[in-house]
């Protein structure tokens, strides 16, 4: 899609809060825009029609590392857990639609297993084809003592294709970011003098550097791990078009949901969680009423060496170290 064929749509200015509890059931859901079911995931898909509903598909599931929503579970228990929902998602994803799974590392007795490489073969048996495997670097997190601090996690994006020739949404131009060197000329050819750049700017490529969701960042809520906007946004605009679903089985605090209604996607979100669902709730309805605050995915991001905090107090040594 071009940056000029953007149209706005009639979607709706309110969002819903469902919950199972009160058996506010599937059919309430699909009538909706914007909804957050608040219930288990296995829950919803039971009650949601078989029948492709979504174009894009994103969520980073509990990693069973022991977080307040985690009953721990042993890794081979825990891949079974997530491989029926994933069974459950796939039929519901769109010929030509995405998927979107983003995981860490599940630790255990001071080994660690890169969640992407668990999950791998579950999607490839559903026959999905792997288009990109992101990488997420932020810069903060624990500081490890027996091996080097972990800084990245992983998206994995799928597509619901067959071969080559099949179709699906990728939107490169909205995502581009600001070249190395725009200035740069073609020395020699029919161009020679011309900017040899794309205009519109560079391919942000495969490893994106965005703050995670720490301390005193802008859409820090109660929730120990939220998505950053800015990460799923990249992914919306690129892997959707406006008027298109996106669906969060493990919505959290709906930061997904917020990257869907700030570019005219449409949402939904199952997220067990009372508290969590509450707060998912209120931020998707601040999206709608263009009050939430976030911080946008080609955001620079802050260059720590112009804090005075970076400079290291008389008697360190940092530099020529061996
Ligand atoms: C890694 S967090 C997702 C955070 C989310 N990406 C955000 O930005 O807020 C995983 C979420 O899954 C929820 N959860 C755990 N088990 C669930 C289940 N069976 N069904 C639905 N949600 C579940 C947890 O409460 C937690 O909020």
């Amino acid at each position: 899609m071009k940056l000029n064929e953007f149209k706005p749509l009639e979607l709706a200015s309110t969002a819903h809060h469902l919950r199972a509890s009160k058996l506010q059931g599937a059919s309430e859901l699909l009538t909706h825009d914007y909804a957050l079911w608040q219930g288990k995931i296995e829950g919803l898909l039971k009650l949601l029609p078989n029948i492709p509903l979504f174009d894009l598909v994103v969520s980073s599931p509990p990693y069973n590392i022991g977080k307040e929503y985690e009953i721990p579970q042993t890794l081979e228990k825990y891949l079974q857990w997530q491989e029926q929902i994933i069974d459950e998602l796939v039929p519901r994803l769109k010929p030509g639609g995405s998927l979107c799974w983003q995981v860490g590392t599940y630790v255990d007795d001071n080994q660690i297993w890169p969640l992407d490489i668990e999950f791998a073969p579950i999607f490839k048996r559903h026959g999905l084809q792997l288009r990109n495997r992101i990488v997420w670097h932020f810069g903060h997190g624990l500081h490890a003592q027996k091996r080097f601090s972990g800084r990245y996690e992983v998206v994995l994006w799928y597509t619901k294709t067959q071969s080559s020739k099949d179709k699906y949404t990728f939107n490169l131009d909205i995502v581009r970011v600001p070249a190395k060197y725009p200035g740069k000329k073609h020395f020699k050819g029919p161009n020679q003098g011309e900017f040899s750049g794309n205009p519109l700017g560079k391919n942000p490529e495969d490893v994106w550097n965005i703050p995670n969701v720490k301390g005193n960042h802008v859409e820090k809520t109660d929730h120990p791990c939220q998505f950053p906007v800015g990460l799923i946004e990249r992914l919306v605009l690129s892997l959707t078009n406006p008027g298109d679903l996106v669906f969060d089985p493990f919505a959290g605090v709906a930061s997904a949901g917020v990257a869907a209604a700030l570019h005219a996607r449409r949402f939904w979100g199952c997220e067990l969680n009372s508290g969590y669902a509450k707060t998912g709730h209120k931020r998707l309805q601040e999206t709608l009423d263009g009050t939430i605050r976030y911080r946008p995915h080609n955001k620079p991001v802050y260059d720590h060496t112009q804090s005075s905090l970076s400079r290291a107090p008389e008697g360190y040594k940092t530099e020529g170290r061996e």
